[in-house]
């Protein structure tokens, strides 16, 4: 985006902040006034809170930013991610920005295909009661306790699958009652799947084929030796892949592949 363009878009976040309404919420039990329209992230540093720590991608990625509230007359304990949930009056909240999980150590490549690679590196899965507190508390809707059925179960397939929105985020592990750590285990099983276990994807075989063609090196030669202004040509000159393009798309012109 051009330094004009950001400017006029920040100037316009910035003019409807100043015309939202403000509300109050409770930081750690401090009451602060902020605009109703922000996130508890942004409403944080409206409040003149800096994240250190706690705060990453600020996009529902990296999960970092994990939150826990209440509201007023509600005995429900809220979570959510700091930088989707948008504040509400009088919330009570809080984040917990890391949660001091067991993480076992572990060489992956030394590792089979075998769920008692998890039994032995997380014994405590066993120790799961089957409480659900873990899917109700997971802000990326996470279907947690079963997926550590799944990995109990041995289907390392299924445990990955389940798991894939996982951000990392810790909330699972903060409200457990039997103690797992349920994030790693669960990235475990993703890794030993995708590693191990998937089916290994064709047409990835052949576009490492490609990349590793004389062709190819030619092409990113002649890319790196062109000045910005033919780059930006060569850009947006490119065939575009269409909306609706099936599975099997390929461009007509391959030559700056
Ligand atoms: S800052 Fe990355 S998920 Fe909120």
């Amino acid at each position: 985006m051009a330094d004009k363009e950001r400017k006029a878009s920040g100037d316009t976040e910035n003019t409807e902040i100043e015309k939202a309404k403000l509300i109050p919420v409770y930081v750690m039990g401090k009451r602060y006034m902020v605009p109703e329209t922000l996130t508890i992230m942004k409403a944080l540093e409206y409040a003149g809170y800096r994240f250190i720590r706690g705060c990453g991608c600020r996009g529902g990625i990296c999960g970092a930013c994990a939150t826990v509230y209440r509201k007023p007359g509600d005995y429900h304990l809220y979570v959510g991610l700091a930088c989707q949930t948008v504040v509400e009056p009088d919330m009570y909240l809080t984040q917990i920005p890391f949660y001091p999980a067991n993480r076992a150590s572990y060489e992956f490549e030394q590792l089979t295909a075998s769920p008692e690679e998890i039994f032995k590196l997380y014994p405590e899965v066993f120790r799961c009661i089957a409480c659900n507190a873990c899917t109700k508390v997971c802000p990326m809707d996470v279907q947690v306790m079963d997926v550590i059925s799944a990995v109990k179960q041995g289907n390392i397939e299924r445990a990955a699958t389940l798991s894939f929105s996982c951000i990392q985020c810790g909330l699972c592990v903060s409200r457990c009652m039997g103690e797992l750590p349920q994030y790693h285990i669960m990235q475990l099983a993703r890794r030993i799947y995708g590693s191990m276990i998937a089916p290994r994807a064709q047409h990835l075989n052949e576009a490492v084929e490609v990349a590793k063609s004389e062709e190819c090196r030619q092409a990113l030669e002649k890319l790196m030796k062109s000045d910005i202004k033919q780059l930006r040509e060569i850009f947006q000159a490119r065939e575009i892949e269409p909306e609706m393009a099936g599975e099997d798309w390929t461009p007509a012109k391959r030559d700056y592949l």
